[in-house]
């Protein structure tokens, strides 16, 4: 009788003679293998394992029918099984391990990151908007004879105040919400809250003439808003000279205002209060945005502030041991965030600080 082959529940006592057992394994292994080889996925392979050697299979069913064999038969026949399905089995490995291969293949390639791509209308990275507007600040005063100097972050209370004539307890020390670090004695070191700490460092180390700016960043404990960080950067200007007048600032300043911002912005001081100078200014710069016609940024009056200015404070160079009778000076101060700002229209500066892809590429 040519039927199916009888499976562990077939009909039991004799069951299908050995002969026929063996071919029965041989078809089930050649069919086998050839699926094996076709299997696309290792889902599939998976399936197969579990069709061709597991539990349920017909190999298996094959194996549990040899108790009606003959003992020596029963021996042959289920050594040739358990050969059947290693050969199997082997073949289900490896073609596992080739389907693991190329799927890996597969994802590797839809995860590669090309480095090297530049999309269409981007940019391949540069100079953010600040280190450009600091660089063309230090250019402008470059042009007009300037060095440039710089000084630490962190600083020492008595070059960030009380060689700026602001003696421990000034009432004016308030104008600046300082971070103190956790150093030395109590409110000692402090990261600087402006760049005038740069001016005595560098009295102490160069003799006059001395004209530098010093471009950096400085450190407030500020909340910051649309027109304030409490990380920003400024600029200052130091001029020490002999016979150094107001006119002398007056003029660097509109000289500075026309070269950066371009012609027709002009200058113009107010009396203010630094420590520091004295007389000392408020400068601000015609509106760029109404060209000084009034707006809402410059609340109609045609002018923006800037920065901070004045003669430098007799104190000041006694601190540093320069002779008030023989030497006299300006100093300036204004932020290079603001700058940017002022020119380019920023609304607001916290963007400068988000790194978005929208307004770097603008820059
Ligand atoms: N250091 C001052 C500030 O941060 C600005 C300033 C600099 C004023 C130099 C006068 C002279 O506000």
């Amino acid at each position: 009788m040519s039927g199916p082959v009888t499976g562990p529940h077939g009909p039991s006592g004799a069951g299908p003679a050995p002969l026929d057992r063996r071919e029965e394994a041989a078809r089930i292994v050649a069919e086998g293998l050839r699926a094996v080889a076709e299997a696309a996925s290792l889902e599939e392979l998976r399936a197969l394992q579990a069709e061709l050697v597991g539990k349920r299979s017909a190999l298996a069913g094959l194996g549990r029918s040899l108790g009606s064999l003959e003992p020596e038969a029963r021996r042959v026949v289920g050594a040739e099984l358990q050969e059947a399905r290693s050969g199997l089995e082997e073949a289900i490995g490896s073609r596992r391990s080739a389907l693991e291969q190329a799927e890996r293949a597969v994802a590797l390639q839809s995860d590669r990151l090309d480095l090297t791509e530049v999309l269409a209308g981007s940019s391949r990275g540069h100079l953010h908007l600040l280190t450009q507007t600091r660089d063309e600040l230090e250019d402008v005063f470059i042009g007009m004879g300037y060095r440039v100097a710089e000084g630490p972050e962190v600083e020492d209370d008595w070059h960030n105040f009380e060689a700026l004539n602001l003696p421990a307890a000034h009432p004016a020390r308030g104008m600046w919400d300082t971070l103190y670090l956790d150093q030395g004695d109590s409110e000692s070191i402090l990261l600087r809250t402006h760049t005038s700490p740069v001016q005595i460092r560098v009295m102490q180390t160069q003799p006059p003439p001395i004209y530098i700016v010093a471009p950096g960043r400085v450190f407030r404990r500020d909340t910051p808003d649309a027109r304030h960080l409490s990380t920003f950067h400024q600029i200052e200007g130091l001029v020490i000279d002999r016979g150094i007048t107001l006119g002398d600032l007056a003029g660097t300043i509109e000289s500075f205002t026309t070269a950066y911002f371009g012609p027709g912005m002009h200058s113009r001081l107010r009396p203010s209060y630094f420590p520091f100078t004295e007389p000392s200014g408020e400068f601000e710069v015609t509106c760029p945005i109404c060209a000084g016609s009034g707006c809402r940024t410059c609340t109609g009056t045609g002018w923006i502030e800037l920065g901070g200015c004045g003669m430098v404070h007799p104190n000041v160079l006694g601190a540093v041991g320069l002779d008030p009778e023989e030497w006299s000076g300006f100093a300036f101060g204004f932020g290079i965030d603001r700058c940017a700002q002022v020119r380019h229209q920023v609304p607001d500066m916290r963007v400068f600080l988000d790194n978005d892809l929208r307004l770097l590429t603008q820059f």
